[in-house]
Parts: C-alpha cells; structure tokens; sequence
C-alpha cells in the first residue's frame, strides 16, 4: 500500500471527534475515493494525511514510512501533494508563475521547472494557450485544472484532491474529469473526494463510503459488500432525481 491511515482520531474542539476511528489503504497506482455526505468528515480526512491537522490517535503510514505529525512542506518532499477544496490559485500572477510556484518547495533548478512544466502542461492543453495570462481571468473549471497542474509540478507519488468539480458546470465537470482520467493513465495514485458520486464511481478503482466521521465499509469498486453497495445506490438515485429537478427548475 502507498499510504495506510489506521484508526485515526481527529478533531479541532477539544473532545468533539470528527474523525472517529477511520481506516482506509490507498494502492499504488490506482484511483481510490472517499464518499459520503456533507460534513461526514472527507476534507478533514484529507487535511489530516497532508499535515494539515494533527491526529490524536492513530497512524498514518505513507511510502512505508509514518508521517502522522509531520509538516505539510515535508511531506511534499516525501511524494504527497494536494488539492484543497477551496480555491487556491493565486490570482494576481500568470498561469505559468502560478506553476513555478507549485515546485517552489522543492527548490529545483530552472531548467529542471522548465522541464516539469511542459511535461505537466501536455495533460492541460487548455492552460498552455493561456500560459501567460492572469490566472485570475481563467473560468472556474480552468482555474481548477490549473491548482491540478500546479500541484503535479513536484511529480507526486500521491495526488489528494479534494471535490475537483466543486461548483463547476456539468460541462466543466466533465472536462475536470476528462483531465484527471488522462492523469489516471499516467499511474499517478490518486485520493479522490467529490460530491459527485457518478463521475467519483465511474473513475474509482476502490471506494470508501463514510458517514459521521466512521468509514461504514469499502474496497474494490465492483466487489463491494452488498450493504455498502445498497448505500451508493440510494446515494446516486438521490443525486440522479436532484439532477433532474434541477433541469427542471431551469
Ligand atoms: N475548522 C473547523 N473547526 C471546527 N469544525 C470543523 C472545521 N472544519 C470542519 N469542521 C466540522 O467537521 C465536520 C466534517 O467536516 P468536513 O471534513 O469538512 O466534511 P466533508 O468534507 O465531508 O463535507 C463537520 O461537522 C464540520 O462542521
Ligand atoms: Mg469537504
């Protein structure tokens, strides 16, 4: 397993746990996911594998070594780099300062950047038209291929990314996923978090469903245990019908 997190406790009050005992394994080259509803305690999970936050209990083991209680700018240089759900970008520079930002950690030479970025670049041929443009002027789906493409400057082992089509259009959406299919191919791992449970499925190789901080079962996309899989389908049956009533209040 690239990354194992084992029983891990979290919170940011004193004594109200988020996080309550959650287990999950990441395989190496795959595409893993963890869904449940709003608030369940997904960003958190993912804040607490890049150093973000502190466990109380448990461990966090990536690449075969423990990284729980390490600093986000180290981990960085073990492999791990991440997505946050909330915007990231920094408007005022270009598309392309915004990528040399994204290997500034590891302090690399220029032409090595240079060399990083054009590799990262023929994934997202959309940012490449638009290279030195303000990323402030990129639309919300660009923007997000944009925090993707940075984070991919420090050619990470391991990609968290955090509801990559959060407030997009469905078309936007599928472009967003169309790009981190592309990356899937490349065999980059990726620890996947979206809201939108159909695209989230139909890329996962192996799934966790999570609900009030507790992992309620998981593994392989297409041998999960029959009561995990009764809980995605009601899910997605919920999402298909908001699909439709927004359709038609439009
Ligand atoms: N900074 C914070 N301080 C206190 N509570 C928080 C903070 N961030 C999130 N929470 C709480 O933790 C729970 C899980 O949040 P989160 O991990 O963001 O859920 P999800 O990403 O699954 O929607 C929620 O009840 C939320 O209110
Ligand atoms: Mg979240």
């Amino acid at each position: 397993m690239l990354l194992d997190v084992r029983d891990i406790y979290v919170e940011y009050q004193r004594d109200i746990e988020i996080l309550k005992g959650v287990s999950i394994s990441v395989r190496e080259g795959y595409v893993s996911s963890v869904i449940g509803p709003n608030g369940a305690g997904k960003s958190t999970l993912l804040k607490t594998v890049m150093g973000i936050l502190k466990p109380k209990r448990g461990s966090i083991i990536f690449d075969g070594k423990k990284i729980e209680g390490k600093q986000p700018n180290e981990l960085v240089k073990m492999g791990l780099t991440y997505v946050p759900q909330r915007r990231s970008i920094f408007p005022q520079l270009t598309v392309k300062e915004n990528l040399e930002m994204g290997a500034w950690t590891l302090r690399k030479n220029e032409s090595e950047v240079r060399r990083r970025m054009r590799e990262v670049l023929e994934l997202f041929p959309s940012l490449s038209e638009k290279i030195n443009e303000k990323a402030g002027l990129l639309s919300g789906g660009q923007a997000r291929m944009l925090e993707i493409a940075r984070a991919l400057m420090t050619s990470p082992k391991l990609l968290l990314l955090d509801e990559p089509s959060f407030g997009l259009s469905p078309l936007m959406t599928n472009k967003v996923y169309e790009t981190i299919t592309d990356l899937k191919k490349t065999g980059i791992t990726i620890l996947l978090v979206d809201q939108n449970l159909g695209k989230c499925m139909e890329l996962s190789d192996y799934v966790y469903v999570i609900e009030l901080g507790s992992v309620r079962g998981g593994g392989k996309r297409d041998e999960m245990p029959a009561d995990v899989k009764e809980i995605i389908r009601r899910w997605l049956e919920a999402e298909e019908g908001k699909g439709v009533e927004s359709l038609s209040a439009s």
